[in-house]
């Protein structure tokens, strides 16, 4: 079975050009301008006006199962990620049973063979007495290991140096670290509470969860790496100050990064803490959204380097799980369906180019984490792809969600970009508003 994408502007590895693009089954046979050999047997998609990109992979998700299913199960949050234009996720540990050892490790991919619409792996999740088992982790079918270093939802805070520096004395693979000291909120937290009662309003959040907090935490674990030689990803930045610690990756083409690298997350590259009047409790996540220069600084993270990938940090919750302030609501949001489309608006106010997107989006978390055979649009790699299509002006509407909770941040925003097509492994997955449910991707392969 044949597929031919034709006439849409190809976004890859630093370019951009004009082409054509011939899937034959699950794999990327052919790049670049068609003019024969068409049998009259392929399915042919036209792509002119648009952009074809490599698939999104989004190195940080939360997609609630097994066990919190009444916010989002594998089914209703890939049939997002298919809608939105992404291709590959890595889910994170903090669900019921937590992913820390592995039988719960193998009922995540018994789950996804059943239910992922796209592609998917899942991080192994360190605790406080789990490290013997880092030897029977298989390096090539997972990404690397999460480490809360700060306490979050789902209670998977690691807090004992000893631990610690077993962690990353042992551990192979990278470490992606959430860093905020749960010392120092605890402290604010109190503080805050004698204030204001119990439940302080929720723009108090990015005081109680501080750049204090941040910065001594992501000191700590740079630290740690350091010392260790351990390879260290820190999830989720949020502040100019913690940026000053990282070493830009200037988009390396070889496969070779520094020891340190940094996610920043769509969120935190869109939203400020003049969001919290409107939005409230919604745009409530952990790291707090911070000031508008901390947003600034991410922006600028972006072009220089010092960011290596744009994740979503996808984590819904309830909406009725969301009401209440700074102590009360649950800290999450739903991002994944909408995360392509608000960083090619990010690309139209010259934050970023289209390029950089391409780079941040898929061949960075494709370099590091060392994705097999995709990420890229390239003859022989897996054929997932996104076409896009610009000035096309549509708003987010709750018909338009995916994600199980029903609710967005985005709602009643109009965006110019819109997803028209998304391929995963050569399969027309998801065709201008409507995902294929009957399709199942694959378990990602690393290393
Ligand atoms: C995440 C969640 O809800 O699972 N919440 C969040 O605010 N980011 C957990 C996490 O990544 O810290
Ligand atoms: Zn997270």
């Amino acid at each position: 079975m044949k597929t031919i994408i034709k006439g849409g502007t190809i976004v890859n590895e630093g370019k951009q050009f004009v082409g054509d693009i011939v899937i034959e089954n699950e794999i990327i046979e052919s790049i670049g301008s068609l003019t024969s050999g068409f049998t009259g047997d392929e399915a042919v998609v036209d792509a002119t006006g648009c952009y074809i990109l490599p698939g999104v992979i989004d190195d940080h998700v939360h997609f609630r199962e097994p066990g919190l299913t009444e916010k989002a199960d594998m089914e209703s949050e890939s049939r997002a990620a298919a809608a939105g234009g992404v291709t590959c996720f890595f889910d994170m540990p903090n669900t019921v049973p937590q992913t820390t050892n592995v039988e719960a490790l193998e009922e995540k991919f018994r789950l996804a063979a059943t239910k992922s619409h796209v592609n998917y792996s899942f991080f192994f999740g360190a605790t406080n007495s789990n490290t013997d088992l880092f030897t029977q982790l298989d390096e090539h079918s997972i990404p690397g290991i999460k480490l809360f270093m700060g306490s979050s939802t789902g209670n998977m805070l690691v807090d004992r140096d000893e631990t610690l520096d077993r962690i990353f004395s042992e551990a192979r693979l990278p470490i992606m670290a959430h860093c905020e000291d749960t010392g120092i909120i605890n402290r604010n937290m109190a503080e805050f509470k004698e204030r204001y009662g119990d439940d302080p309003p929720v723009s108090a959040h990015p005081l109680i969860r501080s750049l204090e907090a941040c910065l001594a935490s992501t000191t700590k674990a740079i630290e740690l790496a350091v010392r260790h030689q351990a390879r260290l990803h820190i999830a989720h930045i949020t502040t100019a100050e913690e940026l000053k610690l990282i070493t830009a990756s200037n988009f390396v083409r070889d496969g070779k990064f520094p020891l340190v690298t940094a996610e920043a997350t769509v969120g935190h590259l869109f939203f400020s803490m003049t969001d919290y009047e409107k939005l409230g409790a919604k745009i409530k996540v952990n790291p707090a959204i911070k000031d508008i220069l901390d947003r600034e600084a991410l922006r600028s993270g972006l072009m220089d380097g010092r960011i290596s990938v744009i994740g979503t940090d996808h984590a819904p919750h309830l909406l009725s799980q969301k009401e209440g302030g700074a102590s009360r609501a649950t800290s999450g949001m739903p991002m994944i369906q909408f995360s392509l489309v608000t960083m090619l608006e990010l690309v139209d106010e010259g934050v970023l180019t289209l390029e950089q997107l391409v780079e941040l989006m898929a061949h960075n978390p494709a370099r590091l984490f060392e994705v097999r055979q995709r990420g890229f649009i390239r003859p022989g790699y897996q054929a997932d792809l996104v076409i896009v299509r610009p000035d096309s002006p549509w708003t987010v509407t709750p018909q338009y969600i995916e994600s199980k909770c029903g609710w967005s941040p985005m709602e009643g925003h109009t965006y110019q970009w819109k997803v028209q097509h998304t391929f995963c492994n050569g399969h027309h997955i998801y065709n201008d508003g409507v995902v294929d449910t009957d399709y199942i991707g694959q378990p990602i392969q690393f290393r």
